[in-house]
Formats: C-alpha cells, structure tokens, sequence
C-alpha cells in the first residue's frame, strides 16, 4: 500500500472566502423557518432558481437579501462549521476567511453576536477539521468610509479576533483610495491588509489598492491583464493574486471557464492561487473550482501543485504551521 499522498491530498490554503457567501440554499430555508423569517421563496427549488447572476450586482442583491436569516450566535457558527467541514473535504487544510460586519450591524445584529458565533466555530476547527483558520473583516466600499472606521474602531475595542481587514461589494465607481484612512488605521494597530480590487473595477484599482492601501494581497485581480505594465509588476513584486474561477463565470466577468486566464496567469509568472468566493452562489468549492479548471483547462499536475504552494506561501501562517503545510 502506498503512503505517498496523491494530488488529491495536496494541501490548499483559502484565501478569498465570504462566509455569508457560504450559506447554501438548504440552510437558507432552516434557519428562516428556525427564525421566523419570511422570505421571497416558495421552497428550496425556487430559491435555487435565483442563484444565476447577470453581474456582481445582481449577485450581491440576493446575497444580501439572504442574510436576514442570520440572526443569532447559532445561525452564525452553524454556517461557519457548515463550510468548515466543507472545505475539509475539499483539500483545505488553512482557511482564512472574510465576514461583512457592516451588513449584519445595519440589519440590527449586534456585532458581538456575529463574532461570538464565527468564532465559536473557527477556534475548534483544527481540532474538529484539520482546517486552521483566520478571520478578516471586510469593508463594504459602496458605504461611506467614515462608516467603515466606526465600525472598525468598535472591533478593535471588542478586542475581535480578527487578523486583517478587507474591502469587497460593489466596486464599480468604489475606488480603493476613498479608504487611505481605514487602512492607515488597520495598518496602525498591526493588521493584515487585503482588498478586492480588478474583479469588475479597472487595472487602475490595482494600482491603488497597492500604492494607496498598501496591501499584502489582491482578491481577484484579474483585470490587471489589460495593463502589461501592472502585470510585469505584480510579476516582478510577486504579489498575491486570489483569483475565483467559477466565480468570474457565474458573475459574467470571464464568459466560459475556457476563457479563463488563471492558468496563463500562473505560468507567465504571476502568483496566483485559486479560491471559492461565495461557493454557495458560484457552483462550488474549491475542489470543485479545481476540477473545472481540470476540465476545462487541461490544468497539469504541476500547475495543480504550484496553486497549492502559492497558496500557503500567501497565506497568514506561523512559520511552523506553513512548514507543515508546505
Ligand atoms: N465581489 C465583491 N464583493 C463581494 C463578493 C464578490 O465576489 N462576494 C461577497 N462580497
Ligand atoms: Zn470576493
């Protein structure tokens, strides 16, 4: 019998994770009904017929919409674990992974609540999983800035256990550079800085993203492609690129997976690894992110390998624990 692990068993970190985007149509209706939360469906059927998207936007409406059936701890820390066993059988051992603590506060869930249940959750899962985790918080950047730094200051003073802070929803005409001053903060109190940027905004998002938020990490990216001059420097700085290929299909950025350019991105230099986004709204998770691009792609066992490494080289680890992984 063999003990060399096969590519199945490659070890993956998720970098670009939204856990509200984790919430399966299923558990949508659970917890409506656990809460007594009228929504807009029938039954599961009707809901799974609205998962099909024209744009970010109209993505980003039903996944807001969604959201009013998270309610308490509970709700918060069964869509966490739900994933979390997910993404075990799906290769990841290293998850880290984005909440929007703007969307639940401005529904009226108290944000201790939200952290009280993702944490419950994420604290246990290496023992329950073989998953270990980090949490980022994620600025909504079609909502003021001055809102996102109450909201950060709220969770510093809650002492949250949170390693870094992103920017994500509509990015269209959301330029990084109106948040300087949130990520001059973050930056301040030692935080990790990421942030979408090139999913449908221009190359010049990027840029600023770079140069403006100084970020460790670019979510998405992949209209960098239209400036060589900006990709030769994400090759030359070899900044990590979390590139989401089912979800660039499902949101209409790319038109086929056979269009998608994760694989020339890959070899033609730039660090890029593959990720899940809103897996619940996208068609699947990493592994079956993976298996698309297999298909799709013609993606070789070498490639495979290198996304796996690129991935835990990119992500925030204590050394002995990227060891183990690598
Ligand atoms: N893009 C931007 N914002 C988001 C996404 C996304 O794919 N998912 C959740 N918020
Ligand atoms: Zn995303």
């Amino acid at each position: 019998v063999s003990t060399v692990p096969g590519p199945a068993a490659l070890p993956f970190a998720e970098l670009h994770l939204h856990l509200e985007g984790t919430l399966e149509p299923d558990l949508v209706l659970e917890l409506a009904a656990r809460n007594a939360v009228e929504l807009p469906f029938a039954d599961v059927e009707d809901l799974r017929r609205a998962y099909a998207f024209s744009d970010l936007q109209s993505f980003l409406d039903l996944y807001y919409a969604n959201m009013a059936v998270l309610r308490t701890p509970q709700d918060f820390a069964d869509m966490t674990t739900a994933y979390l066993a997910r993404a075990a059988r799906a290769g990841v051992r290293h998850a880290e992974v984005m909440i929007d603590p703007q969307a639940h506060v401005a529904r009226g869930v108290p944000l201790e609540a939200v952290l009280e249940g993702v944490d419950e959750a994420l604290s246990t899962s290496e023992r329950d999983h073989g998953v270990s985790t980090a949490l980022f918080a994620a600025f909504l950047r079609d909502r003021p800035e001055s809102e996102a730094l109450d909201v950060l200051h709220h969770l510093l003073g809650l002492h949250a256990p949170i390693v870094g802070i992103g920017l994500d929803s509509a990015e269209a005409g959301h330029p990084p550079s109106d948040f300087a001053r949130l990520y001059d903060r973050a930056r301040a109190e030692g935080l990790h800085l990421i942030a979408h940027a090139g999913e449908e905004g221009p190359p010049q998002y990027v840029v600023e993203a770079l140069d403006v938020l100084g970020v460790d990490r670019i979510d998405h990216g992949i209209r960098a492609l239209e400036d060589d001059a900006l990709v030769q420097r994400l090759v030359d700085e070899q900044v990590p690129l979390t590139v989401c290929p089912l979800s660039n299909v499902a949101l209409r950025a790319v038109d086929r997976l056979e269009d998608h350019p994760v694989l020339a991105m890959l070899d033609r230099g730039l660090n890029v690894s593959v990720h899940s986004d809103d897996p619940a709204y996208f068609g699947g998770y990493l592994d079956d992110n993976l298996a698309a691009l297999t298909t799709s792609l013609g993606m070789t066992a070498g490639q495979r390998a290198r996304l796996a490494e690129n991935s835990i080289r990119a992500a925030v680890l204590p050394a002995d624990r990227r060891a183990a992984l690598l």
